[in-house]
């Protein structure tokens, strides 16, 4: 068995129910922003440092015309959650987010009650934006903190401080009635002491969500190189899952269990995007390097856009759009996406919704051996990882799959 990377974007905890499903119509809009103000040496995201600056009226201009499109491709849908996701959207003016928010309600039906969210850098000068964005119509807010002590976010090359991040969360939950705030674990040194007061403070200035990655040594990254050179070492295999259960333990007693490997809310207060993405439900991606999957004839249609965000605007200026990629799905590459994602949840996935997209549902000799094995848990048409499982994930879809 390969043990999965406990790590951003991977597993958690028992199964619970999260809160119900919405109709299957529900769909999100993700706006992705590609800029950051340094680059983390942990990071491999489409994010980009422009020292010059960016044209951010044109971007907008782009931001626009993009929507139009993905609007022509998917029309009248009901929006239920919009996503500004990076990079740093918290480097975006507010009104730029208002004039996109604006487009997506004129493009599509937006919920009076939709869920939009923006993603944050805890600097002061982002702090700055935030009554900003909450008049432009964000009603959640994810900080990204990373570490609460200065030592930790020196070693991750951040732009703040544990204080700056901390004053930042307290007028963040000022402003916004839904607030996430990121933590990376497992990183160089952590022991089980330090990772306990760390999560412990968290969890007392926790909102409604908390996403605690373990850190991921990503190929190309600065951190790749020094990993390989031996100069940053991160816990082992045992230490990790050590961290990760002790994550499970203190997280679940403080009221925010898992619904999601990395992810962690009150009852209710799920991300209800990042849930249309597990679930398997339709979204349309606006900016570079974003991802749409949207309905075509009874099939998925996967839509990727141009990765660079000089290319990204190039296209969309002379195309209206900055598509890079636009297949199919086969019946089999939709449910074995749908495995994979769902999985991921305490929820689990759903046996028939896995058929009907044209997956083979295990069969039964498989399902009983995994659940003798404490890996998986069956609760009618819905089958779940167990915690135990989650350790195992990669391997538990491939046996899932086969
Ligand atoms: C796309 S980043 C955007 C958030 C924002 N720019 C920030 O850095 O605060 C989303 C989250 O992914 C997590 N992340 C990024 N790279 C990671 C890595 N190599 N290992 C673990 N978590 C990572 C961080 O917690 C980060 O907040
Ligand atoms: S972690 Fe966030 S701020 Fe750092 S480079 Fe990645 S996207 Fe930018």
């Amino acid at each position: 068995m390969s043990t999965v990377d406990l790590a951003h974007p991977s597993p958690c905890a028992p199964a619970r129910a999260v809160s119900p499903a919405r109709g299957d119509d529900d769909f999100g809009v993700y706006v992705h922003w590609p800029f950051c103000l340094a680059k983390c040496p942990y990071c491999d995201f489409n994010s980009h440092v422009r020292h010059g600056g960016i044209d951010e009226t044109r971007f907008l201009a782009a931001y626009l015309a993009e929507l139009a499109h993905f609007a022509a491709l998917a029309p009248g849908r009901r929006v239920s959650s919009v996503f500004f996701g990076g990079g740093t959207p918290s480097l975006m003016q507010p009104a730029t987010v208002a004039a996109i928010l604006e487009a997506i309600a004129q493009a599509w039906r937006l919920d009076a009650g939709a869920e939009i969210t923006l993603e944050a850098n805890p600097t002061s000068v982002e702090a700055g934006r935030f009554a900003g964005y909450r008049a432009a119509g964000v009603n959640r807010l994810s900080l990204g903190i990373q570490a609460l002590d200065d030592a930790s976010l020196k070693a991750l090359g951040r732009q703040h401080s544990a204080e700056e991040a901390l004053a930042a969360l307290a007028l963040a939950k000022r402003h916004f009635g839904r607030v996430s705030f990121d933590l990376i674990y497992a990183r160089e040194g952590q022991t089980l002491r330090q990772w306990r007061d760390e999560l412990t403070l968290a969890l007392g200035n926790a909102a409604d969500h908390l996403s605690l990655y373990q850190l991921t040594i990503e190929d190309g990254t600065p951190f790749a190189a020094r990993h390989r050179a031996g100069t940053l070492r991160t816990p082992n295999r045992t230490e990790a899952r050590a961290l990760y259960a002790l994550t499970q333990e203190l997280c679940e007693a403080a009221g925010l269990p898992a619904y999601e490997v990395s992810n962690h809310a009150r009852a209710g207060s799920e991300s209800r995007h990042n849930l249309l993405y597990w679930r398997g439900r339709d979204y349309a991606g606006i900016g570079p390097g974003a991802h749409s999957r949207i309905p075509t004839d009874g099939a998925k249609r996967a839509i990727a856009t141009a990765k660079m965000p000089e290319d990204w605007l190039g296209e969309v200026e002379a195309s209206g759009h900055g598509i890079a990629s636009d297949t199919i799905l086969s019946a089999e590459e939709a449910a074995d996406e749908y495995l994979l994602m769902a999985l991921r949840l305490s929820e689990g996935i759903d046996l028939a919704r896995l058929e009907a997209i044209g997956g083979r549902v295990p069969n039964e000799a498989r399902i009983a051996a995994l659940q003798h094995e404490g890996l998986v848990t069956q609760n009618g048409a819905r089958l779940a990882a167990t915690t135990e499982g989650r350790l195992v994930l990669d391997w538990l879809i491939a046996e899932l799959a086969a």
